[in-house]
């Protein structure tokens, strides 16, 4: 009897089925690479999305060690999980900014759920990819972004766990999502795991009176208080509720 991940890479599964709810948080991969001009009138969440890995409010420690880790060169495969507007998006993104600099966009490839396409599809696009040879050796490897992991089928986490093999050389993943418990084990034993716990209110605080100041904008400190409330550890929600 074949073995049941062999018999997943037969089937085409969309790797990524659309979420009914889906909708695009902000998350825009250009729009996180450098600030547009017309940033005055861009939502704050992503004016003020960390630039850097000092930028990344809290999680001082899974920060510090990624970070020893791509200066080190040991960049390994990464599950970032937890809930939303956590800093999981902004911290592989500050990672590589600074692992590629200008060279940025050449190096990493974004595959979300809203992207609606088989697995094979994607095994494709990651092999185009990963096989094209970097502009620079000194850039040893590159990076496949998989946001909202948790979104794929079993069958295309399996076959996920084929190409993530394959291309190991040349190439780190980096698995984001919010629910752990839905990657499968196979994926998770393959990936350093961090988890992302929601924001303490101090960090919050900090971040917006920050915000506050580059806006040069009047909030009271219980207007403050409140919105920190409201943002119950989510950062984008925060930011999100400042703004308007
Ligand atoms: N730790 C943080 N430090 C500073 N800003 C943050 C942090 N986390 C989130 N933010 C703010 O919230 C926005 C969204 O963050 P990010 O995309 O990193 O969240 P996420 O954890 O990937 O969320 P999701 O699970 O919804 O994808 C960022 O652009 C930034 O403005
Ligand atoms: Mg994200």
């Amino acid at each position: 009897m074949a073995e049941a991940e062999g018999l997943a890479m037969e089937i085409d599964a969309p790797l990524f089925p659309p979420k009914p709810d889906y909708k695009d948080k902000g998350k825009a991969i250009a729009a996180a690479a450098a600030p547009p001009p017309e940033a005055r009138s861009a939502p704050w969440v992503e004016k003020y999305r960390p630039q850097s890995l000092a930028d990344v409010a809290a999680h001082r420690d899974i920060v510090d060690t990624i970070d020893r880790l791509t200066n080190e060169n040991r960049l390994p495969h990464l599950l970032l999980y937890g809930p939303p507007g956590t800093g999981k998006t902004s911290t592989i993104l500050a990672v590589a900014r600074k692992l590629y600099g200008a060279q940025y966009h050449n190096m990493i490839l974004e595959l979300n759920a809203s992207d609606d396409r088989g697995i094979d599809v994607v095994r494709h696009q990651i092999q185009d990819f990963a096989s094209t040879r970097s502009f620079d050796a000194k850039y040893s490897v590159k990076l496949v972004l998989l946001d909202e992991a948790d979104a794929m089928t079993k069958d295309a986490q399996f076959a996920l766990r084929r190409v993530i093999e394959k291309y190991t050389r040349s190439t780190r993943f980096t698995l984001i999502c919010n629910h752990v418990n839905k990657i499968i084990p196979a994926l998770q034993s393959r990936c350093t795991r961090f988890r992302f716990a929601p924001l303490d209110a101090t960090h919050i605080t900090e971040r917006l009176q920050y915000v506050i100041k580059a806006e040069g904008i009047d909030v009271s400190e219980s207007g403050l208080a409140a919105v920190v409330r409201l943002g119950s550890g989510d950062m984008r929600k925060a930011l999100n509720i400042l703004q308007v």
